[in-house]
């Protein structure tokens, strides 16, 4: 009888650190993080948004600075649709954009009304439109 309130008792220790470690674990990564790059799921829009109206322009603005000539990522080009759709870059922006890891911190934020129509595009296929 004894032995077995002793193993129980273990049993409620053990569960507690578990408890525990799961708060740990929420604090770390949980809603708040999230929060900061909320997880969406891309669309390509109806109308498509036009690369020679709008795209193109948001492209020049907040990443060709670096990923252009003279910029420090320059050997990834975004300065025309021509060097978008070459080396096929739509996709690996599309998941910077998504993931919320470009443009950098120390970089201009992109405005989220401009952020969603560059993704809106990238995920219409990087039309050139
Ligand atoms: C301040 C400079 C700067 C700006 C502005 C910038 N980038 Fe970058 N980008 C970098 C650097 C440096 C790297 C390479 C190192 C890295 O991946 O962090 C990079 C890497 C990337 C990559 C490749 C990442 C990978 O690992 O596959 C993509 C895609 C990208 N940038 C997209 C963008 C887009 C889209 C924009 C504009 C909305 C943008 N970047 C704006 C500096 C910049």
């Amino acid at each position: 009888m004894r032995s077995r309130g002793t193993a129980a008792r273990l049993g409620l220790a053990r569960l507690q650190r578990l408890v525990v470690v799961a708060a740990l674990g929420l604090a770390a990564c949980g809603p708040g993080a999230a929060q900061d790059c909320p997880f969406q799921t891309p669309v390509c829009p109806d109308p498509q948004p036009s690369y020679t109206d709008e795209v193109g322009a948001i492209i020049n603005v907040y990443c060709v600075a670096c990923h252009g000539p003279g910029g420090q990522e320059s050997t990834m080009p975004f300065a025309s649709w021509q060097d978008i759709t070459t080396h096929s870059y739509a996709g690996p922006m599309q998941r910077q954009l998504l993931a919320c890891l470009m443009p950098p911190p120390d970089a201009p934020p992109l405005p989220p009304d401009k952020k969603a129509t560059l993704i809106g595009w990238l995920t219409c296929g990087a039309p050139n439109n």
